[in-house]
């Protein structure tokens, strides 16, 4: 086990054992390679630094209350790499070379997955960038993934504490035709400035507007919006935002807790009549709004100090089958060791 304090760690980069890549060159994916270095040697007129031609996941694996180590619907993150990977004219690897890679990285990199009872997990990062040598504008032939992984901590210093947010028209996210729906870098550069806005207010977060209208809920910076009232799951339908592997779990759990499941446009009138809402994602789990502060029209929405009962509910549950503490009845984790 490694010399770390578990308890203290937040969501940063922590240095591990290997990681673990796949170049493709020639019209070819090479063998998978593990190593112990965490530097690449790129040419400085790759396409991926000039384009933005680069994509990552996140997924996390989970040391159990029986010890065991699992990993959280590594294939729905595979399946997601490959769509980001078709969106940027990338060669798309196999969903089995990246779920290998995945398992790969945590059995070599065992001695870093949290003890159990810590509430840390081993996130993992896999990511992938053009690497061909150009100065046009075209898709790269060439490319390197590389799947590493770093022991972390709660996303937001808040935790499982209702967080303050603020919605900001002046910058949007995505474009309904743009990105939004993969996991690509241009996403994330678009969203710095309103958040390290938000940040500077004293805000967690940023809550993104559809870019048409600015009237819809799209996102929750880099996690899924849901809003609870009067027995239902909520939760914005738009081409622009990624689907969330923890929002479409949650969705299950919603059903399994008699909970009826709305995936549609939410307005932005709709705020005050919510009972609770929240963010979620793999690096936020669920992460509770307990404050909404409209930039552009000074409304605010308050929700409460306190982590509303069916986001307490849907968080345990969730974390129950990644700790191994409930039966894995949708066969959701795979068992790495
Ligand atoms: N939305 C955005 C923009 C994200 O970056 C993430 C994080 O991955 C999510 C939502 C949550 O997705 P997932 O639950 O698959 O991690
Ligand atoms: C995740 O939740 O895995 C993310 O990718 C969010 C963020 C760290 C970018």
């Amino acid at each position: 086990m490694a010399n770390i304090d578990w308890n203290a760690l937040g969501f940063g980069y922590c240095k591990t054992d290997f990681n673990v890549r796949y170049s493709f060159a020639d019209g070819k994916w090479g063998e998978m390679e593990v190593t112990d270095d965490e530097y690449i040697k790129i040419h400085m007129s790759s396409y991926c630094l000039h384009y933005g031609i680069e994509l990552f996941e996140g997924l996390k694996a989970f040391r159990g209350v029986d010890g065991k180590v699992r990993l959280f619907r590594v294939e729905e993150n595979a399946k997601r790499l490959q769509s980001s990977a078709e969106r940027l004219c990338l060669p798309v690897p196999t969903v089995d070379m990246i779920v290998k890679a995945c398992v790969e990285v945590v059995k070599r990199n065992e001695r870093f997955v949290p003890p159990y009872g810590t509430g840390a997990s081993l996130y993992l990062r896999p990511v992938m960038f053009g690497t061909s040598v150009g100065l046009g504008v075209k898709p790269s032939d060439d490319a390197l993934l590389i799947v590493y992984c770093s022991p972390v901590g709660a996303y937001f210093k808040t935790g499982i504490k209702p967080m303050p947010v603020v919605i900001d028209r002046d910058q949007d996210r995505a474009a309904p035709r743009g990105t939004g729906d993969v996991k690509v870098g241009g996403n994330y550069a678009a969203s710095l400035l309103s958040g390290e806005r938000a940040h500077k207010m004293g805000y967690s977060n940023v809550i993104y507007l559809d870019a048409a209208e600015h009237k819809y809920i799209e996102e929750c910076g880099a996690c899924n919006f849901f809003g609870i009232k009067d027995g239902k799951y909520i939760t914005p339908k738009s081409p622009s935002v990624l689907p969330s592997i923890t929002n479409k779990s949650l969705r299950q759990l919603a059903c399994d807790m008699g909970l009826e499941v709305e995936d549609r446009r939410i307005p932005v009138e709709e705020l005050p009549t919510f009972e609770e809402c929240g963010g979620c994602g793999t690096a936020a789990v669920i992460s509770p709004i307990g404050k909404i502060f409209d930039l552009q029209t000074n409304d605010v929405y308050e929700y409460g100090d306190e982590v509303g009962k069916v986001s307490l509910e849907l968080y345990t549950r969730l974390q129950d089958i990644q700790y191994g503490r409930a039966e894995d009845k949708y066969g959701w984790c795979t068992i790495v060791m």
